[in-house]
């Protein structure tokens, strides 16, 4: 997986000669909408380097973009622009622009070569590791996408600068995820996130470390399960509930990282109910979550009703055969420790999580 992680003039002439040594015709770039507002001169920069000119898509922000009906333009603008397979699309922005971007680029003459420019904490460490791409469909999450590995990630941490406080928090719930589950290092590198961002301290530097302990993070399981069905299943903890969450709110108001700590919360709740997580390990969960989710869930609530529909149509449904009433995730029998079954899921009575809803506040 070729990354070109740092920032400063050096690095981009380097990420510039790197994107040029891909020799593509023509660079699509795919820019999320207020990326494009934030950074016009590179955008301009990226589609200049191809032999001819550039085309560009400006996508609607954040996770509006990820439907089909976008999905379709991104390709019409490619197309119609001249695109052929020695193309390169170059996608600019956060996860969200990734995943509808890299799709794009792996339906067009059944996969044109791709290059990242993640610019969220989230989508440096988390996405940049993994070759799913995917939008949301028929109210489902992620549900329709396929797999396509990037040729190149050019990681400039200069652009989490201007990220809104949420998404910076949402992006450090994903790192928060990697602590729990993989423990260790992870949970020492997510506990001087902490600390540094407590202190206005979070400078290039650390942002630097941070991001490549998140991409190492998933290197061994996707060493072994590229598609992350199995091995690399743990990286779901948390996407359940967290998933059915955030699509329960307005695009954007409950930011995916942060839904994934919430969700984060309710799975080691479920643990302990189960007998699986113990005392002094489940409060060292929790006190790690806390860190990033003092507050309470966004008001208006959803229904428990609202949430558990969409948990019981969760994608990974059928990998671990629940029955009805049962629903799977993974789950930890301590930090660094997930239970290990064939899927790496768990199931359990899905009236557990409504348990769990219940007791925070959520209206029936
Ligand atoms: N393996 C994977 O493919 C994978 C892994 C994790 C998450 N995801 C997906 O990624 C999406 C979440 O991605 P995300 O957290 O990067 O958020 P995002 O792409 O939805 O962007 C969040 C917001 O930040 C803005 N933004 C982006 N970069 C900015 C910058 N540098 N400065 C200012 N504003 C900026 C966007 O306009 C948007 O409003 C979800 O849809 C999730 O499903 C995919």
């Amino acid at each position: 997986m070729p990354v070109l992680l740092g920032t400063g003039t050096a690095f981009d002439q380097a990420a510039t000669g790197a994107i040029r040594a891909l020799a593509a015709d023509c660079v699509c770039v795919v820019a999320d909408a207020a990326v494009a507002r934030l950074y016009p001169d590179d955008v301009i920069r990226f589609a200049a380097l191809g032999s001819s000119p550039g085309i560009v898509f400006v996508a609607p922000e954040g996770e509006r973009c990820k439907s089909l009906p976008v999905l379709g333009e991104v390709t019409d603008a490619c197309l119609t622009g001249g695109a052929t397979k020695r193309s390169l699309v170059l996608v600019f922005g956060g996860g969200a622009t990734m995943n509808v971007g890299g799709l794009a680029a792996a339906l067009i003459y059944r996969g044109l070569r791709l290059c990242y420019v993640p610019t969220t904490l989230m989508a440096q460490n988390d996405v940049v590791p993994s070759m799913k791409t995917a939008i949301n469909f028929c109210g489902r999450k992620n549900n329709f996408g396929t797999f396509h590995a990037a040729s190149l990630n050019v990681v400039d941490t200069r652009y989490l600068h201007t990220l809104p406080a949420d998404e910076l928090r949402a992006g450090m719930g994903e790192l928060v995820k990697n602590a729990l589950v993989l423990g260790g290092d992870h949970f020492t590198m997510a506990e001087r996130m902490f600390d540094a961002h407590a202190r206005a301290a979070l400078d290039d530097a650390l942002l630097a470390e941070i991001v490549e302990a998140g991409i190492r993070a998933k290197l061994p399981a996707l060493a072994i399960d590229a598609q992350e069905a199995r091995a690399g299943m743990i990286f779901e903890y948390g996407h359940t509930v967290g998933h059915a969450l955030e699509l329960c709110y307005p695009a954007g108001v409950l930011p995916h990282g942060l839904a994934v700590c919430w969700r984060m919360r309710c799975c080691s709740y479920v643990a302990a109910r189960l007998g699986v997580l113990h005392g002094s390990e489940r409060v060292r969960h929790d006190a790690l979550i806390q860190r990033l989710l003092p507050e309470a869930l966004p008001a208006p609530l959803p229904t428990v009703t609202d949430v558990m529909f969409r948990v019981m149509r969760d994608g990974k449904r059928g990998r671990a055969l629940e029955s009805a009433d049962e629903c799977s995730c993974v789950l930890l029998s301590a930090v660094g420790e997930p239970r290990q079954t064939e899927t790496m899921l768990s199931k359990f009575p899905a009236t557990l999580i409504a348990d769990w809803l219940r007791a925070q506040g959520l209206p029936a």
